[in-house]
């Protein structure tokens, strides 16, 4: 018999996935009003940006002013995240105001010197210091990768299971899992949460998932039988990591959210609002629509 929650907590993360895997230039004022729509979705939480090389991405060089921007218009209501992929980033992040910070470590050693230049060693001891000045903001430990590589292919859950120890024990308050590629299985899936579930009864973990080969909500369903409750995705399925290879879009988040309705579980998101947020970016960023909700509503138009 399937088990499922009476309510899931979704984590918006267009604004930050989503936007720094399009290599045209988004003006900032498209973004805020692309995060004012999410806001008025009924959104708790949104990743609003990433504190990173703007050499690396230029798309997120006005991360302290979108974070700012949307921080006089709707803090205290809805909590802002920033991802940082090191010390020097979550400080950025933190000056300029962040409410929560996604610190990004690889469970694959290669991806992590791709993406953040550092070993996982390195990601870790950064991590001490970061969890050391977050004053009152949560910490997230968000591990990359932490079912298949582009490079070294699947992860050993054993192995990830162990990082996830040592980022709790650096002091993270929340953890994050990500399938970065979107190539992992409900299998994979169960193989992973399920001996995590035993060994943290007491944790929320978030999973992150990208649906490039299209098991994106297989595993999410499977994630919930788990007793996983909290998910990011990305409003218009967009998003991927520039340094892995082959990663597609988050699940696009009006599909997860019609999925959850449809089955009586609450979101306490506006369906038909998320709808009219993936209109405005099909609109404004010219992109033809990649989740099937979005799609069907497109050919409403
Ligand atoms: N934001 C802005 N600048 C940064 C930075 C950050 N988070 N981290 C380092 N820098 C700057 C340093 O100040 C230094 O500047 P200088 O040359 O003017 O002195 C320069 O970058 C080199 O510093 P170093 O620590 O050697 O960084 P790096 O060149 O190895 O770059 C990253 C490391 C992680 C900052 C960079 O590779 C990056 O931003 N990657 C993007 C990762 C990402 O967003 N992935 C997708 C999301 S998971
Ligand atoms: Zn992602």
């Amino acid at each position: 018999m399937l088990k499922f929650p009476e309510t899931i907590e979704i984590i918006e993360v267009c604004p930050r996935d989503g936007f720094q895997n399009i290599k045209t230039p988004i003006p900032t004022a498209i973004k805020i009003e692309v995060i004012d729509k999410l806001v008025d979705c009924g959104f708790r939480w949104i990743e609003a940006t990433s504190f990173v090389h703007p050499k690396a991405i230029p798309q997120m060089a006005d991360a302290a002013e979108v974070l700012q921007i949307v921080k006089e218009k709707h803090g205290g209501r809805v909590g802002f995240i920033a991802l940082a992929p090191n010390l020097y980033g979550a400080q950025r992040a933190i000056e300029a105001g962040a409410d929560a910070i996604t610190y990004v470590v690889s469970a694959s050693e290669k991806h992590n010197l791709e993406n953040t230049r550092q070993t996982v060693e390195q990601s870790l001891a950064a991590f001490t210091e970061v969890c050391k000045i977050k004053g009152n903001r949560k910490v997230r430990f968000a591990l990359a990768t932490a079912f298949d590589c582009p490079f070294a292919g699947p992860m050993n859950p054993e192995q990830v299971i162990k990082l996830v120890e040592a980022g709790l024990a650096a002091g993270a308050d929340e953890v994050m899992l990500a399938d970065t590629i979107g190539t992992a299985t409900p299998l994979q899936m169960e193989n992973l949460l399920k001996p995590l579930a035993v060994k943290y009864p007491n944790i929320s973990f978030i999973l992150h998932i990208h649906d490039t080969q299209g098991m994106g909500l297989a595993n999410i369903v499977t994630a919930m039988n788990l007793g996983i409750t909290r998910f990011e995705s990305a409003a218009f399925g967009l998003g991927g990591c520039p340094f892995a290879p082959g990663a597609a879009g988050n699940i696009a988040t009006e599909d997860l959210v019609n999925m959850m309705h449809k089955m009586g579980i609450k979101t306490g998101l506006d369906y038909d609002k998320i709808i009219r947020v993936a209109r405005y970016i099909e609109d404004k960023l010219g992109i033809a629509p990649v989740g099937h909700m979005a799609r069907l509503a497109s050919c409403a138009l």
